[in-house]
């Protein structure tokens, strides 16, 4: 099937155009959207920031991870717009990270409610013993 959009490596990522696409894809309401700071410091401090463009350059999904590199892969945030759902972005961006901080690493993440069907679905493993402590919470810093 035919993928009518780019994957780039985008460190650059503007907290502003990461906030509207996080916008679009609905997962601003599990986002500190509303704190630019934070947002800010969230992509600054991230090691690989992933984008899907489509043919005329307008973002359609974003992938933000920490990584070492080497053993693990923490995909914090992957947000596709709801208007280019289904079309293979989020799978696409899950194995271009993957790729990117290498594929000896384990890629680790927390699902959000409406996705949890997602990731069994495009073959990710449940994790049995997983564990989070969780940080000072605010009205929309949540998983
Ligand atoms: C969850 C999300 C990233 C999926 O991205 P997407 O680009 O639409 O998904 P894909 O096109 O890669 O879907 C791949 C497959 O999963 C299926 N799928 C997509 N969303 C699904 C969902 N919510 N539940 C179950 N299956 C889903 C697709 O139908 C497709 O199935 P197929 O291969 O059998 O045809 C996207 O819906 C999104 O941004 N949601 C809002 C934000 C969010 O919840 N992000 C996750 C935070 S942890």
């Amino acid at each position: 099937m035919e993928f009518p959009y780019r994957l780039n490596l985008e460190p650059e990522l503007t907290a502003a155009a990461f906030v509207d696409i996080l916008r679009r894809s609905t997962l601003d309401q599990r986002r500190p959207v509303h704190d630019l700071g934070r947002i800010e410091r969230m992509l600054r401090g991230a090691a690989l920031i992933a984008t899907a463009r489509d043919s005329s350059g307008l973002l359609v999904g974003v992938s933000r991870a920490l990584t070492d590199f080497s053993y693990c892969t923490y995909l914090s945030d992957l947000a596709v717009d709801q208007q280019h759902w289904r079309c293979g972005i989020g799978r696409r961006l899950i194995e271009f990270t993957h790729d990117q901080a290498g594929r000896q690493a384990t890629l680790i993440l927390l699902s959000a409610p409406a996705a949890v069907n997602y990731y069994p679905h495009i073959g990710l493993q449940q994790h049995p013993s997983c564990w989070t402590l969780p940080g000072a919470r605010d009205s929309d810093g949540g998983q």
